[in-house]
């Protein structure tokens, strides 16, 4: 790996205050290209611009797939990831199935913890803060031929991360478009995915609510996920998620989550749930939470569920009644070193 380091660092603790996720890059970036049938040698170099013509075919036919992860800093100094062979295993899923050569093993862990090792002094101590990671991979190849590419970029860049949503949402569930269809993408952390639910959302905004719940394309009546997160629904005291499939992501935090509420004791239901049976808790009163779990958002306690044109309200719990602020608190509480990790998930940069 050749490491080219910045003349002057970028950094100030003021960066740490910045409110935008996702717009304040750290010092460096690891670029690794894929030509000839092979990987080239990584290279970690100050963080900056790339050299493409309109030409690029990630623009025309959108082979393109990222990962969401953090680095956190514990008191001592110690810097830990969380679970990377996770999104290793992710990438390279969603690589086999847009037909992009898959990344070896090596040249994504070695080259992640070599930047941010880095780029350290950029990954906050503060409790519940961390340093967002940002493995990327997109067909580079000058070609508007519609084929899959033969030249990628694989890269990773940090940035700093703040609460991903200032608030809790308000979220519609999805009765006329879906996110995902069986045999497609849905499953894979695939740029495309994002993209189709950008329209979805503008209108679910222009009724009042932040984002959309994805329901199955099908029939709209299971509940799937939320695009940013999984969705967990708390009817009494069970926790209930849809098991993952071929138009769900299979979640870091999500898989995190439903071991931790075990742990804790809270009885977990991985099922197919239904819109009716979430609507029908809410009007017996057995509907206590609906939470977004992900990465960049770690736990989102939903106000309001849009369900047609009625707004269903949720209840205010407090912080140590909510299972998903029990959870978030627990989890944050093991990536940063805070507590034990049974799990053996922390891995020390
Ligand atoms: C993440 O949670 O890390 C994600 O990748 C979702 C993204 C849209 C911010």
């Amino acid at each position: 790996m050749i490491i080219e380091k910045i003349k002057e660092s970028r950094f100030t603790p003021e960066v740490f205050d910045i409110e935008t996720f996702g717009t304040a890059f750290s010092d460096h970036m690891l670029l690794c290209w894929y030509k000839d049938g092979k990987w080239g040698e990584p290279i970690i170099k100050p963080y900056g611009k790339l050299d493409f013509t309109p030409a690029i075919s990630v623009g025309h036919y959108g082979q393109g797939i990222f990962e969401g992860m953090k680095a956190y800093k514990g008191s001592n100094g110690d810097v830990y990831l969380f679970r990377p062979e996770k999104n290793f295993e992710r990438l390279n899923k969603s690589a086999v199935r847009l037909d992009m050569p898959e990344i070896p093993e090596h040249i994504f862990m070695d080259g992640l913890k070599a930047l941010v090792d880095l780029d350290r002094q950029w990954v906050p101590a503060t409790h519940g803060m961390s340093l967002y990671l940002r493995p990327v991979m997109f067909a580079t190849e000058e070609a508007i031929t519609a084929r899959s590419s033969n030249e990628y970029l694989f890269a990773i860049l940090t940035a700093v991360a703040p609460n991903y949503y200032n608030k809790p949402l308000s979220v519609k569930i999805a009765d006329r478009y879906s996110r995902a269809a069986n045999g497609g993408v849905g499953f894979a952390k695939a740029a495309g995915n994002y993209a189709g639910s950008f329209y979805p959302t503008h209108l679910a905004r222009e009724e009042g609510y932040d984002q959309v719940v994805w329901t199955d394309d099908a029939t709209h009546t299971f509940i799937e996920e939320a695009g940013t997160m999984n969705v967990m629904v708390r009817i009494g005291d069970k926790l209930i998620t849809a098991p993952t499939s071929e138009r769900i992501l299979d979640g870091v935090t999500r898989d995190s989550m439903l071991q931790l509420a075990t742990k804790l004791g809270i009885e977990v239901e991985v099922r197919k749930i239904t819109v009716q049976e979430v609507y029908d808790a809410h009007k017996s009163g057995e509907l206590k939470e609906v939470f977004g779990v992900g990465t960049a958002v770690v736990v989102n306690n939903y106000v309001a569920v849009g369900y047609g044109d009625e707004r269903l309200e949720l209840p205010l719990l407090s912080p140590e009644e909510s299972y998903g602020q029990i959870l978030k608190k627990n989890l944050v509480d093991l990536q940063m070193g805070v507590s034990e990790d049974p799990f053996g998930w922390r891995v020390k940069v």
